[in-house]
């Protein structure tokens, strides 16, 4: 090539759920025997969760019509009806919303939407990142700026609510910071956040004049005694606030690549509607988002099934999480904080008894072999390399800490398992095999 064409900072885009795949899939071409546990990515139908009944007759019922809608086009940003009808959904939680359905926007699922909006941000503009966070978020934003992701600490001695007095100083400290992210309820950690804490949020961001994102695709998965706060009806009109939801966890249809962007408040803020302006102009350039989704979404989360549906969901939810909850914190060496929403766990592993000497045996001798050419050096991550030896060792597929950009190591398990059997199986082994490896160097 007479040109360099690859990407100079693709050091920075960096996503480890879906790394520790290319791992697996190496170890099972050495070991074809190894049986994978566990999971890496929220994908609730992968994992053998139902797609309900009155979902599959919604979906069957739109393609055997003569509307031939969903076949085509929709509007650059979306089915009109279905943004009034998100506008309707978001009053529902929120009456306080102000929201119009020109201020909504549907992206191809919500990792669209999320490299859309770091994409659109003008160039040296920073949003503050969750520490640990999604690495969609971190990556996206980190490779707009060029630079590694300024984050504020969730707290894990306060069940992983975000640190106020970091978010602050990160704030204060960054003067390109020009928008706060918040993950509520939380992906990695099934944090749920309370009221006073969004409520200091909104202030430190009206203080520093600030945009705030709150991803909330988990909304509507909370359990064990949480109860959702709605931003929006915090907010009110005080600050610029971009809201982002989506189908794929809670219908659950990760597939139908489907989620979208509200803009609350959009006509209070100068700047925050000329960045408005800006997305919906790159969504243009994208023709538009997936026809049948928009279309059969009103009728899915309308149908009184849906309801029901759901509070079984998050109640087997509950349940997994509390079963993997009594199962680690009986485990020495960790830190196992319970959850309230979303469906993952981070534990993290107690300071300092990590460290390069720690293994797993593993019995096919080539695997074996492989993963200590991969954890060999002194650079490889501590959580990482732990990660290697379970998978090797026992099957069980779990996502390093510090790929969420974790300060401290740990792993990040989901709560997805249907088997309760396999789901105890799974978990004693885990536990077992923490003990090992700690023990072991
Ligand atoms: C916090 C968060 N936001 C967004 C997404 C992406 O969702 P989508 O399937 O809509 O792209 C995920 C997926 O796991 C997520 O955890």
């Amino acid at each position: 090539m007479r040109k360099s064409i690859s990407c100079p900072n693709l050091e920075l885009m960096r996503y480890g759920i879906r790394e520790i795949v290319d791992v697996t899939q190496q170890l099972q071409a050495l070991d074809p025997s190894l049986q994978v546990m566990g999971e890496n990515i929220g994908d609730p139908v992968a994992k053998g969760w139902d797609v309900p009944d009155f979902i599959r007759e919604i979906l069957a019922g739109l393609i055997r019509s003569d509307a031939r809608q969903v076949f085509a086009y929709t509007h650059s940003r979306g089915r009109i009806e279905t943004r009034k009808w998100v506008v309707d959904y978001a009053r529902r939680f929120s009456p306080s919303a102000r929201l119009d359905y020109e201020q909504v926007v549907f992206v191809n699922g919500l990792g669209a939407g999320i490299s859309i909006i770091y994409r659109m941000l003008a160039p040296g503009v920073r949003v503050l990142q969750p520490h640990p966070g999604y690495p969609t978020h971190i990556s996206s934003e980190r490779f707009h700026a060029g630079l590694e992701s300024i984050g504020y600490r969730l707290d894990p001695g306060r069940q992983w609510q975000p640190d106020l007095d970091h978010l602050e100083f990160q704030v204060k400290r960054n003067p390109d910071v020009a928008g706060i992210l918040l993950i509520n309820p939380n992906n990695p950690t099934g944090a749920v956040y309370t009221e006073d804490v969004l409520e200091a949020v909104l202030r430190i961001a009206e203080r520093y004049r600030l945009m705030v994102i709150s991803d909330e695709v988990y909304f509507r998965m909370v359990f064990n005694q949480a109860h959702y706060v709605q931003i929006t009806e915090l907010a009110k009109a005080r600050v610029p606030l971009l809201v982002m939801r989506g189908v794929s966890k809670d219908v659950p249809w990760p597939g139908a690549r489907c989620g979208w962007l509200e803009f609350h408040n959009a006509d209070r803020d100068l700047e925050f509607q000329a960045y408005f302006e800006s997305i919906k102009k790159s969504v243009m350039l994208e023709v538009c988002s997936t026809s049948l989704p928009q279309t059969a979404l009103p009728l899915i989360y309308d149908h009184p099934e849906f309801e029901r549906w759901l509070s079984r969901y998050c109640a087997d939810l509950e349940t997994n999480s509390n079963a993997i909850y009594a199962i680690l914190s009986r485990t020495k060496g960790i830190h196992v904080i319970p959850i309230q929403g979303a469906f993952y766990m981070t534990i993290l592993f107690d300071e300092g008894i990590l460290n390069n000497r720690q293994t797993l045996p593993i019995a096919n001798p080539k695997s074996a072999e492989f993963i200590r050419r991969i954890v060999a050096g002194s650079n490889i991550l501590l959580d990482k390399r732990f990660a290697y030896y379970l998978l090797a060792a026992t099957g069980i597929c779990v996502v390093p800490a510090t790929d969420f950009e974790s300060p401290r190591p740990g792993f990040r398990v989901t709560m997805l398992e249907r088997d309760p059997g396999r789901r105890d199986r799974t978990y004693q082994r885990l536990a077992e095999a923490i003990a090992h490896y700690l023990a072991s160097g």
